[in-house]
């Protein structure tokens, strides 16, 4: 029997970088991992896959729609799918054998199978029972369905079943126009599927800045999507080949249907708890089955701590790292820190969208006074010479203080721009810092420091 000071229960993103940490604080680390391969769903059927995909659709986006206007000339290139999902199996092999290397170079045993835990302080896997004087659930979380919707994985799919499809479908259907819907709606309009985008409320991408919603959806739909907005799925019919979703429209209980060669369940994920035990352990959980933690991860009993998706908080690669790093630290006596205010969000399609911080309509509710600094990426050189002049960046800084409260991106490499603003709150910074900071030109950054000079005495370039 192997003993650990502790022992971390999956190798996703929060999981992994857990037991890495834990190793390199000095502690002697396990990690129990069930899939064949470590990384979780975040390497090996999320956001690597994922953006393998819209990476290689977007070259062929960009080859029909813009090589001809630089003089780029000659015949599209073809979608050779069988090649397309290789290349997206060699991304994510070598990241997940990445962190087998990095395992081995920080001396992290992987234990190798589905872990229980059948009492504090002890973790079966399969007939080895193995003690750790500390245990980190991250376990992660799998697709939720909706009722009267079955996933089958063939032609009812969630997101696992989408990044391995064995064609190109030419009706796709997708429930539920949020993160996981819209990028992968995107890679197959690109790559020629009819895409209808079904809807439950009148707005895409819940809980994102109003003109973002309303300028991204629009830009979806000139890229060929098409949305149901307001309708309430009530059930998919599928046979082997097809299937038929029925809605209703909430402002008349019409009814409807819609035809799909294959239909994307996208409706939200949920952790994923399944075999640990949890129940007789007495680990208190949510009503929606997140983990109960502490300020510090702890659940509530001694010894078991929970990250990532298994708990409460934005469902991202990102922040459950964070809770892994942070766990560690705490677990090793150190001052473990998430700052939740500021996590990014960045939704991977072309343009990209990514936001930090407070909306406009969070702020509006909390009745603070605001100021806003909006710079069209029309106004910049770099984005208009790539054809990516449509978009913005919306700075919020308080109307006093001039300290930056949030940000919202929409526009070419939106995903990296927004850390210049996550640096900047981290530190406290007003709206003017980032005015008075050079950008070199010309880069799209400089339309963030646009859209900060406009929350002062007004942006240049507009
Ligand atoms: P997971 O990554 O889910 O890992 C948990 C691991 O635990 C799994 O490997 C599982 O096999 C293992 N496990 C579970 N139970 C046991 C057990 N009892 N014993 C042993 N092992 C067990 N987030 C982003 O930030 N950016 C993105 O671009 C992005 N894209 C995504 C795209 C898709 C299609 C999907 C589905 C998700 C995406 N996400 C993205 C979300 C991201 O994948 C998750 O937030 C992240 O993986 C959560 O990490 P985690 O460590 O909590 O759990
Ligand atoms: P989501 O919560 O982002 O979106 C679900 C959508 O489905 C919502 O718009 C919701 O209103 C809609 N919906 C729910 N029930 C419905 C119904 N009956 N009919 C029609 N629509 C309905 O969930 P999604 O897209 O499944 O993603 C899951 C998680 O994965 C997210 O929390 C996200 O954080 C993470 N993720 C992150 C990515 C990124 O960071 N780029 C990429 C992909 C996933």
């Amino acid at each position: 029997m192997a003993q650990y000071d502790v022992i971390v229960i999956g190798a996703g993103p929060g999981g992994y970088v857990a037991a890495i940490r834990c190793a390199q604080l000095g502690l002697k680390t396990a990690c129990v991992e069930g899939r064949g391969t470590l990384g979780g769903t975040c390497l090996n059927v999320g956001c690597i896959p994922s953006k393998a995909l819209l990476h290689a659709s977007h070259q062929l986006h960009e080859a029909e729609h813009n090589f001809e206007k630089m003089g780029l000339k000659g015949a599209a290139p073809k979608v050779d799918w069988k090649q397309m999902l290789a290349y997206k199996d060699d991304v994510v092999a070598g990241n997940t054998k990445g962190i087998e290397f990095l395992f081995k170079k920080n001396k992290v045993d992987w234990i190798k199978g589905w872990a229980s835990i059948p009492a504090a302080g002890k973790v079966q896997v399969g007939d080895e029972t193995h003690e750790a004087k500390n245990i980190i659930v991250a376990t992660g979380s799998e697709a939720s369905s909706i009722p009267g919707v079955e996933i089958d994985e063939k032609v009812v799919v969630s997101s696992t079943g989408a990044l391995e499809l064995p064609k190109v479908p030419k009706k796709l259907v997708v429930i539920g126009a949020g993160v996981i819907g819209l990028e992968l709606g995107s890679v197959y309009a690109r790559l020629g599927s009819e895409v209808t985008v079904v809807e439950f409320l009148d707005q895409i991408t819940p809980g994102m800045d109003a003109e973002v919603q309303k300028t991204f959806q629009r830009m979806l739909k000139k890229q060929g999507l098409k949305f149901v907005m307001g309708a309430a799925v009530q059930k998919v019919d599928a046979t082997k080949t097809k299937a038929k979703v029925s809605y209703k429209l909430r402002k008349d209980d019409s009814e409807a249907t819609l035809d799909a060669d294959v239909v994307l369940v996208a409706t939200g994920r949920k952790p994923f708890t399944d075999g640990l035990g949890l129940d007789a352990l007495g680990v208190e959980t949510s009503p929606r089955g997140q983990i109960q933690t502490d300020g510090h991860w702890r659940t509530n009993v001694p010894g078991i701590y929970a990250i990532g998706d298994a708990i409460d908080g934005p469902m991202l690669a990102h922040k459950a790292e964070d809770e892994g790093m942070a766990c560690a630290e705490v677990i090793a006596g150190k001052a473990g820190h998430v700052n939740y205010d500021v996590i990014p969000g960045v939704i991977y399609t072309a343009p990209e969208v990514a936001s930090v911080g407070k909306t406009e309509q969070q702020l509006k509710e909390e009745g603070r006074a605001y100021k806003i600094g909006k710079f069209p990426f029309m106004g910049n050189a770099r984005a208009k010479a790539v054809f990516q002049g449509e978009g913005f960046v919306k700075l919020l800084a308080d109307a006093e203080t001039d300290r930056v409260l949030g940000c919202h991106i929409i526009g070419p490499s939106a995903g990296d721009l927004i850390h210049e603003i996550c640096v900047a709150m981290e530190f406290g910074a007003s709206a003017e810092d980032v005015a008075l900071t050079c950008h070199a030109h010309p880069t799209f950054s400089e339309a963030v420091r646009e859209a900060a000079l406009a929350c002062g005495d007004g942006a240049i370039h507009v």
